[in-house]
């Protein structure tokens, strides 16, 4: 039934049966495996009952072969001598080979068994399969030979037809019914490969009905408690996570143009009544005021690439800043937050309040300077703009981090507000402190923000520094580059290559702890710009 090894397989065979249904492989490989049992299986029954029964049949013809020599041996044999029911005929021969006495019809001239054949087969005591026909006897017999003590050799024949119906009868139940059975069993594994995949079947069909409405709805999940329930339970799983973030492309977008709307509709009703009323027009103040709403879609779209371009990167497989030495592809190298910290404070010299720099020791951070830099004028912006009188810019190492924290003494935010601003387009001020002249951005600086962190693999939070507002930043410690300060450089000439390695001259302001950044006459800003 099975089709033997790989030999001369048509070309056809691996696809055909690749192309069989999931249902129809295992069915069939079930088939063939349960064929393959079951002749196995009806070959060995076979040959056991045949062995079982030709023991029978030997010992039966043994046993009067035993009788019979006893009665040789004592002398007292009659002629014709007697058999016991079911045996054919009995012969004793003598060591010549010539028949002394047989059972009633047996032949009295030529023995069952020439005389050497007889006295192995006594010797042996293993019965003998025998064509009866020639000696007018049934066809099929089973001889046994029994030695007597002077040489006699008695031959027992049976009759092996019983066995043989036995065995026929036997043969023909296993030749029908092992098909039968396994017919029987191949389409009882196509019903239950059958209803094991129908939960696939389902998931199938509900993935199917999302396509062709394209809304990410729930897949059926099946009751039992097994592969088939936990990949549903993975995939609903991750549809509502896609439809939560195509909802927030979608709220996304829609703020977007939001945002875009308004300087678009200021600077077109100036331009409308300008042009209306060109001799009564104050032109300067009208260019001012363009480009002030001009500014503010520059600074929209500015923030959206830098956040598309964090969020590019977050998709990324990769850990920044952990894990290994060497800086993560798209983090350009070590950044000392110590001395950056110092120099943005730096940059803040006519600002409202002062900002002041605390950065005693290095905080080497594996990243991209320019993006922890906006981090940090994004935080110092809104400080400043809240704070009454003073703004904090601290950066420490702290176990195998760095911590960085903007501090004002403003009015702070409420408690259940502080991860409401990270979101995008959150202002938690409305617009009331747009129109006071100090524009805020649209909502996305503390979005940019966290996505910085996130992409130098740490995080960003609020807190209440009572009074006042406390943006803490916290990124993963960079091992500090090996030995910055060879003395002796061999290298090409100075300044060759940008990526070369940190400053040779330790920034100043890193040691005046809470000292004023202070006019950015030679602070690190100016390097760092
Ligand atoms: N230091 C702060 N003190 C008080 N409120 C703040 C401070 N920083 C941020 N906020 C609030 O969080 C909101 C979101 O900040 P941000 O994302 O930077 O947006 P934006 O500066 O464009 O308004 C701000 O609108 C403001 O209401
Ligand atoms: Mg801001």
């Amino acid at each position: 039934m099975v089709r033997g090894p790989r030999r001369r397989r048509p070309p056809g065979l691996a696809s055909w049966w690749r192309r069989r249904s999931l249902r129809a492989r295992l069915t069939l490989t079930a088939g063939a495996g349960l064929a393959v049992a079951l002749a196995g299986v009806a070959i060995v029954l076979m040959s056991a009952l045949g062995r079982t029964l030709d023991r029978g049949l030997d010992n039966s013809a043994r046993q009067t072969g035993q009788e019979v020599a006893a009665l040789v041996d004592a002398n007292r044999l009659p002629n014709p001598v007697p058999v016991a029911a079911g045996t054919a005929v009995v012969q004793v021969i003598d060591a010549r080979g010539r028949i002394v006495a047989a059972s009633a019809g047996a032949d009295r001239l030529v023995p069952l068994l020439p005389a050497p054949v007889a006295a192995a087969a006594a010797r042996s005591q293993a019965g003998v399969p025998l064509d009866g026909r020639p000696y007018g006897l049934p066809e099929l017999l089973r001889v046994a030979a029994v030695p007597g003590r002077r040489g006699e050799i008695v031959i027992a024949a049976v009759s092996y037809d019983a066995v043989n119906d036995t065995l026929v009868t036997v043969s023909h139940a296993l030749l029908f019914g092992t098909p039968a059975l396994l017919l029987l069993m191949i389409w009882v594994t196509w019903l239950i490969t059958g209803s094991t995949l129908r939960p696939i079947t389902a998931l199938r069909r509900g993935a199917e009905q999302i396509t062709a409405t394209g809304v990410p709805r729930g897949l059926p999940v099946p009751e039992a408690r097994d592969e088939v329930h936990s990949l549903a339970v993975t995939l609903n799983d991750m549809l509502s996570r896609l439809e939560a973030a195509q909802q927030r492309q979608r709220q996304f977008v829609s703020d977007t143009a939001h945002e875009l709307r308004s300087p678009i509709a200021s600077i077109r009703a100036q331009l409308e009544v300008a042009l209306d009323h060109p001799d009564s027009q104050e032109w300067g103040q009208t260019a001012r005021d363009v480009l002030a709403d001009t500014m503010r879609l520059a600074r929209l779209a500015e923030d959206l690439l830098v956040l598309a371009r964090l969020e590019e990167r977050a998709g990324r497989p990769h850990g920044p800043g952990q894990g290994g030495p060497a800086p993560a592809p798209g983090l350009p190298g070590t950044v000392d937050m110590a001395e950056l910290a110092a120099g943005t404070a730096g940059r803040y010299p006519q600002a409202r309040v002062p900002v002041y720099a605390s950065a005693p020791q290095p905080c080497p951070v594996a990243g991209d300077s320019e993006a922890l830099r906006r981090m940090l004028v994004n935080l110092i912006d809104n400080a400043v703009r809240y704070a009454r009188r003073r703004v904090t810019v601290a950066a420490r190492p702290e176990g195998g981090s760095v911590l960085v924290t903007v501090t004002d003494d403003g009015p702070g935010i409420a408690a259940g507000d502080t991860e409401r601003a990270f979101e995008r387009f959150t202002t938690l001020d409305g617009a009331r402190a747009r129109r006071d002249g100090d524009a805020g951005g649209a909502g996305l600086g503390l979005a940019i923000v966290r996505a910085t962190a996130h992409a130098h693999g740490g995080t960003a939070w609020l807190e209440d520094a009572r009074p006042g507002l406390r943006a803490t930043v916290r990124l993963p410690l960079a091992s500090p580059p090996a030995e910055p300060a060879a003395p002796a450089e061999p290298a090409g000439p100075p300044g060759d290559d940008p990526a070369s390695g940190p400053p040779a001259e330790p920034p100043p302001a890193r040691h005046r702890a809470d000292a004023p950044a202070g006019p950015p006459a030679g602070t690190p800003a100016e390097r760092l710009a």
